[in-house]
């Protein structure tokens, strides 16, 4: 099995990529930033406070762990679909709201937090080699933060997916224009980037920065690298 792991700041174009790698190769796609973005939608719907000071950490990680260990939430690793449900209800595009993106770094940056949803991560990347899994072995695809070094550091191929801050801000504004919640994307990564390291490839991580590169060009990037894996 060819896992791929793939981190990098807000605005990049992880997702749409990550998701075209896997549908290329037949793999699993994983995207561990709708987990924590159905986690800090979920604490809104239950009524806490996320704003800032006045979250209550262990509140906000009780309300976590009962999300992932009561089976509220099922995640579809198919590329095609790549949906996310909490109790039958589709949240894929709620999760994309302004809302759920300017609270989200404050759910993300609790410790506890974190230790159940990258358990969580582990399994998932871990079932693909069952029989019964989307990929059956082929391989699979995780995006996030912090996947290249907790989540799956001994994956086969291991990317720091970077642009230019002025970049990934234009790409943003673009998603807005087509209707897609948008946030201060700066702001965002400062949070995360005190708690996950992304800003900087690790050890054996390779970077690449797609600032003069198109989507197609990023994606062939990507397909060569895995291609050297194989
Ligand atoms: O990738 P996306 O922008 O959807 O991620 C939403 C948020 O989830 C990030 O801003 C970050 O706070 C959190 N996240 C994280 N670790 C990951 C993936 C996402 O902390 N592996």
């Amino acid at each position: 099995m060819i896992r791929v792991a793939i981190d990098g700041p807000a605005g990049v174009g992880k997702s749409s990529t990550s998701k075209a790698l896997a549908r290329h190769f037949g793999f699993a796609y994983l995207d561990t930033g709708a987990m924590y973005r159905a986690s800090a939608w979920w604490c809104m719907k239950q009524g806490l406070d996320l704003d800032g000071s006045e979250a209550d950490e262990r509140q906000i990680t009780e309300t976590v762990a009962d999300l992932f260990a009561q089976g509220h939430i099922d995640i579809d690793l198919d590329p095609d679909r790549a949906g996310i449900t909490v109790d039958g209800q589709d949240i894929s595009e709620d999760i994309r709201s302004s809302e759920v993106s300017s609270h989200v770094s404050t759910v993300s940056s609790i410790i506890p937090v974190r230790h159940v949803l990258i358990a969580a991560q582990k399994a998932y990347i871990a079932a693909e080699n069952d029989e019964s899994s989307y990929s059956h072995g082929a391989g699979i695809v995780a995006e996030g933060r912090d996947i290249t070094t907790v989540v799956a550091p001994d994956a086969e191929v291991r990317v720091l997916l970077t642009a230019r801050e002025e970049v990934r801000e234009a790409r943003r504004l673009g998603q807005s224009v087509q209707g897609i919640g948008t946030d201060d994307v700066a702001a965002r990564d400062r949070a995360d980037s005190k708690v996950t390291s992304f800003l900087k490839a690790s050890d054996g991580v390779t970077t690449v920065d797609n600032s003069d590169m198109d989507f197609k060009q990023t994606l062939d990037v990507l397909i060569g690298l895995v291609e050297d894996a194989e």
